[in-house]
């Protein structure tokens, strides 16, 4: 079965190519490389011992995804292209709308031309907004995001459900993340974030690897138990698991589905920074700041809706997050 996999070299997505290789499917990347490396899928193709097709090339190019959908026989499509940074967002509305929701709206018409009608789209937690009761289950209210990103994984979720319920021989999976973390075991790929990290895990490899003198933890007086942030960080590899797992639920339903990929368990910001000391050997320094415009305090998952339909959870505890984001990050100090 041939997969297209967008944003495929990226974080997330170069991990998933992985193990569809490693499922033996036939992998189609289209990457535009504005936040990845074609170095990432080089590592990937040795990890797998199997070669993938790469078209470097942009979602919002409809042109290209005609020509792909039409020399390949493309039977279902990963989505993971996209921006990320939520600050940068902020300043820059429009080039977030129309990479994230411009880009898929596309990708989604040359699909429907295509027949090509079963997707897996990358949706994140931030899509319940600012929640107040915790666990969060799927039944949880989405709500207005406080930044354009954010916004942006609403709206896509919002289009696909009125494509499933405009045209019943669609099937889609919303998968939710919480907070991935962690790197493939082989510390051979991993997350290579530009400039100055905007999340915490690599900002503490970062520090670890001497790269940045300390971190900042954003607020220390959160009603959680030590004052600082709580969320549910889950290792990357378990996260694409669960992508794989939707992939073959899609083959028996039809219908969008919103699913969280999370463990159910949170930890906080000093919990990680003390954990990732514990592992690595390394100091990681700190100092208490103010809290983060647009932060909760605490944000962990119910994942038994994932669980119970896609037969799927998070195996991989705070320890092999930490061991696998330091064997990548010191294996490769200066990323790829
Ligand atoms: P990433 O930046 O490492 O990967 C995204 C990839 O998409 C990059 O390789 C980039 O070059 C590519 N890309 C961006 N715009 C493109 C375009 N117009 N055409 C083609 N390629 C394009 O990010 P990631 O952490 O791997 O995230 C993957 C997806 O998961 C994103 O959609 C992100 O919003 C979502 N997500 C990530 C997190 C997280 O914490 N990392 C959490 C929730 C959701
Ligand atoms: C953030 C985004 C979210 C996005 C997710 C994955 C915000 C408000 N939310 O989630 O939309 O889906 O990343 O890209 O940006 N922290 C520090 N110091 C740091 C970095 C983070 O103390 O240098 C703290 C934060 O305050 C938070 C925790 O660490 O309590 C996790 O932060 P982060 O990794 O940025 O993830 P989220 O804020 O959950």
């Amino acid at each position: 079965m041939t997969v297209l996999v967008t944003g495929g070299a990226g974080y997330i997505g170069s991990h998933a190519v992985l193990a569809l290789l490693e499922a033996e499917y036939t992998v189609l990347v289209l990457d535009n490389l504005v936040n990845s490396s074609r170095e990432s899928l080089s590592r990937v193709e040795r990890l797998a011992g199997r070669q993938l097709t790469f078209i470097e090339g942009d979602i919002r190019d409809r042109q290209l995804l005609d020509k792909l959908f039409a020399e390949h026989a493309i039977e279902a499509v990963m989505h993971f292209a996209g921006l990320k940074a939520v600050g940068e967002s902020v300043a820059e509305p429009l080039a977030y709308y129309a990479n994230n929701v411009g880009g898929s709206v596309t990708l989604f018409q040359a699909m429907a031309d295509a027949g090509v009608r079963r997707l897996v789209f990358s949706s994140s937690a931030t899509v319940y907004g600012e929640p107040e009761c915790m666990p969060l289950s799927e039944a949880a209210p989405t709500a207005r995001a406080s930044n354009p990103y954010g916004q942006s994984k609403l709206m896509v979720e919002e289009v696909l459900k009125d494509l499933a319920r405009a045209d019943a021989r669609w099937s889609i999976a919303l998968l939710r993340y919480f907070n991935p973390v962690g790197a493939h075991a082989s510390g051979e790929i991993g997350e290579d974030p530009q400039g100055p990290p905007n999340n915490l895990m690599p900002y503490i490899a970062q520090v670890a690897v001497g790269k940045r003198e300390k971190l900042s933890v954003f607020g220390g007086d959160y009603a959680t138990r030590d004052g600082t942030g709580v969320r549910d960080y889950i290792h990357v590899v378990d996260l694409v698991e669960g992508h794989l797992r939707a992939l073959e639920v899609l083959k028996h339903c039809t219908g969008a589905h919103a699913w969280n990929l999370g463990t159910g368990r949170g930890y906080s910001v000093l919990e990680m920074v003390a954990a990732f000391e514990a592992i690595s050997g390394k100091r990681v320094p700190y100092t208490l700041q103010a809290r983060r415009e647009g932060d909760v305090a605490e944000c962990w998952a119910d994942p038994a809706k994932a669980r119970k339909e896609l037969d799927w959870q998070a195996r991989r505890g705070l320890e092999e997050m930490m061991a696998d984001t330091w064997r990548w990050q010191s294996k490769n100090p200066d990323g790829y």
